[in-house]
C-alpha cells in the first residue's frame, strides 16, 4: 500500500510508493512518455508516466486530463538532482476526481488586471504560491518571536469610535445610527493592554481610506503592533532590529525553494543582522540637500527620498527624531529638544520603503491632554486612553510593522497587491 503524503514531505519516501492528492498544473508529452506537473498545495513535482510501464487504460486516461483537473496520483519517489524539488514521481496510477473546464489562466503572459480579476485562481500558480508561503512563514516567525519573549497576544477591536492614528483616511461605518470607523491601528488599545500585561502584541487587519495608487499602499493591510510598558526609545529600537533579523533569517532558512521560485537574490537578505544603522531626520535632510534634493526641514519623505537614504546602507536603516509636528499626537517629544520625537521609522533596503513606524509614547497626563486639544481630537471619546495616564502611568513604547511591505521586500516583488491573498486597493474590492 502506498503512503498518502504531501509533496513537501516526499523526501522521506525515496524509492517508496506514495499517493499525492492534488491538481494537474501542466502537462507535456513525447508520445511514449507523459510528464504531469502536479501540485498539491504544499509544492510542485513532476510525475512521469511511461507507456510501456503502466496499464494502457491509465496511459490513455492521463491524455484526457486538463490543466487544473483534480487528481490522485500514486507512484514511486525518485531522487533526481535535475528536478527543482530534487524529486520526481514514477507514476503507477492516476485517479481523476474532477476534469476541469478550459482554464482561464493559461501559462502564457496575462495582464495584471486580468490576473487580479482571477486572483482566486492566480494564487495556484508557482510564483503567487511562493509569495503566500513566504507570507505564512513571516506570520509564524512573528508569533514565535513574541511568544519566545513572553509577550501576550491581545486583539484590539476593529470597529472603533474614533480615529486612532490621524483624522483623515478613515472608513466610516454606520454603527446602529452612530458613526464608527474601521480601525487604522490597534495601538491605542495595545497601550491599554500593555498596562495590564506588561508586554503585548496585536496582529490584525487595519484599514485606511487612502486614495493613493502606489505600489506600497493597500486599503486593507495587516500590522503587527507590539507595545511594552517600562520600555523607552532605545529599548524599542533594539526589539525592532532583533525582530526583523529573526524574520529574515527564518525565511532564508525555511523557504529556500520559494525564494528560488521567485528568483530572489538573497545576498542582501543574508546581511540583515542587528544592530541596524541609524540616522536622525535632521541629518537625513542634510544628506538629501547635499545631494541635490529640494527638501526642507519639516517635509515628509517621499519614495525617492526614502530610497536614496536607504541606498547609503546595506541593512535596513532607522530614521529617528522626526519633527514633532509631522507625527501622531501620542509620540513622546524628546526632552532635550521637544521639536522632535523619540520615535523612528525603519526603512527597508532596495527601495521597499518604510516597513516600521514606532515611538515612545507620551505618558504624562498634562502633556497628552495638551496634545489632544492641539490636534482638536474629541476628549470625551479618548477618556479611556487618558485614564491610562491617570492610573499608574509609565514610560512605554511600541511600533507597527506592515506585513505586506515586509513580504514584498523579502520576496523581491515590485507591487504590494501580490503580497496578500485578496488585495483591497483604490479600484478593487473583487474578488
Ligand atoms: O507608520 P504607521 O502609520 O504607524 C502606525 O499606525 C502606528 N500606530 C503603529 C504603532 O506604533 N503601533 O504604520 C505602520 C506600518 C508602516 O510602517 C507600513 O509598513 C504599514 O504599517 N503601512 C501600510 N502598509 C500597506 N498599505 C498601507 N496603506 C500602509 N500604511 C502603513
Ligand atoms: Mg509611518
Amino acid at each position: 500500500m502506498a503512503v498518502v503524503t504531501t509533496i513537501e514531505r516526499i523526501s522521506k519516501y525515496v524509492d517508496q510508493d506514495v499517493t499525492i492528492k492534488g491538481w494537474l498544473f501542466n502537462k507535456r508529452s513525447s508520445g511514449k512518455i507523459q510528464f504531469l506537473q502536479i501540485r498539491d498545495g504544499s509544492g510542485f513535482i513532476q510525475g512521469v508516466v511511461v507507456k510501456n510501464d503502466v496499464d494502457p487504460e491509465i496511459f490513455e486516461r492521463c491524455k484526457t486530463i486538463t490543466q487544473e483537473s483534480s487528481i490522485v496520483v500514486t507512484g514511486c519517489v525518485r531522487a533526481d538532482d535535475r528536478a527543482p524539488s530534487g524529486f520526481e514521481l514514477t507514476v503507477k496510477d492516476v485517479e481523476v476526481v474532477a476534469i476541469a473546464q478550459e482554464y482561464p489562466i493559461s501559462l502564457k503572459e496575462h495582464g495584471t488586471d486580468f490576473l487580479m480579476d482571477h486572483r482566486h485562481l492566480w494564487i495556484r500558480t508557482p510564483k503567487q504560491h511562493a509569495v503566500l508561503r513566504i507570507r505564512d512563514e513571516i506570520n509564524r516567525a512573528i508569533r514565535d518571536f513574541f511568544h519566545e519573549r513572553d509577550f501576550v497576544l491581545v486583539e484590539p477591536p476593529i470597529i472603533t469610535p474614533a480615529s486612532c492614528e490621524g483624522t483623515t483616511e478613515l472608513f466610516e461605518i454606520d454603527y446602529f445610527g452612530q458613526n464608527a470607523y474601521l480601525s487604522q491601528t490597534g495601538q491605542l488599545y495595545a497601550e491599554a493592554a500593555a498596562m495590564a500585561f506588561g508586554k503585548v502584541y496585536s496582529f490584525g487587519p487595519t484599514f485606511r481610506a487612502e486614495k493613493s495608487k502606489t505600489r506600497k499602499h493597500l486599503n486593507e493591510f495587516w500590522m503587527v503592533e507590539p507595545e511594552m510598558a517600562y520600555v523607552d526609545f532605545e529599548g524599542n529600537l533594539k526589539i525592532q532590529e532583533d525582530m526583523v533579523e529573526y524574520i529574515v533569517q527564518r525565511v532564508l532558512e525555511n523557504r529556500k525553494m520559494e525564494l528560488k521560485t521567485l528568483e530572489r537574490n538573497t545576498e542582501s537578505l543574508e546581511k540583515v543582522k542587528a544592530p541596524f544603522p541609524r540616522i536622525t531626520y535632521t541629518d537625513a535632510v542634510k544628506l538629501l540637500q547635499d545631494n541635490g534634493f529640494q527638501f526642507e526641514w519639516g517635509d515628509d519623505f517621499g519614495a525617492p527620498h526614502e530610497t536614496f537614504i536607504a541606498e547609503q546602507y546595506e541593512k535596513p536603516v532607522f530614521i529617528t527624531h522626526f519633527p514633532t509636528k509631522m507625527k501622531a499626537f501620542y509620540m513622546q517629544p524628546d526632552p532635550d529638544n521637544p521639536e522632535v520625537i523619540l520615535g523612528a521609522d525603519l526603512i527597508a533596503p532596495e527601495g521597499y520603503g518604510e516597513i516600521i513606524g514606532g515611538s515612545q509614547r507620551i505618558h504624562d497626563l498634562d502633556l497628552i491632554l495638551h496634545k489632544l486639544e492641539e490636534e482638536k481630537l474629541p476628549k470625551e471619546i479618548y477618556e479611556w486612553y487618558i485614564d491610562l495616564r491617570r492610573y499608574g502611568s509609565v514610560p512605554h513604547s511600541g511600533y507597527g510593522l506592515g506585513l505586506e511591505r515586509t513580504v514584498a521586500w523579502l520576496c523581491g516583488i515590485d507591487h504590494i497587491r501580490q503580497t496578500i491573498p485578496f488585495a483591497r486597493t483604490l479600484n478593487r474590492v473583487y474578488p
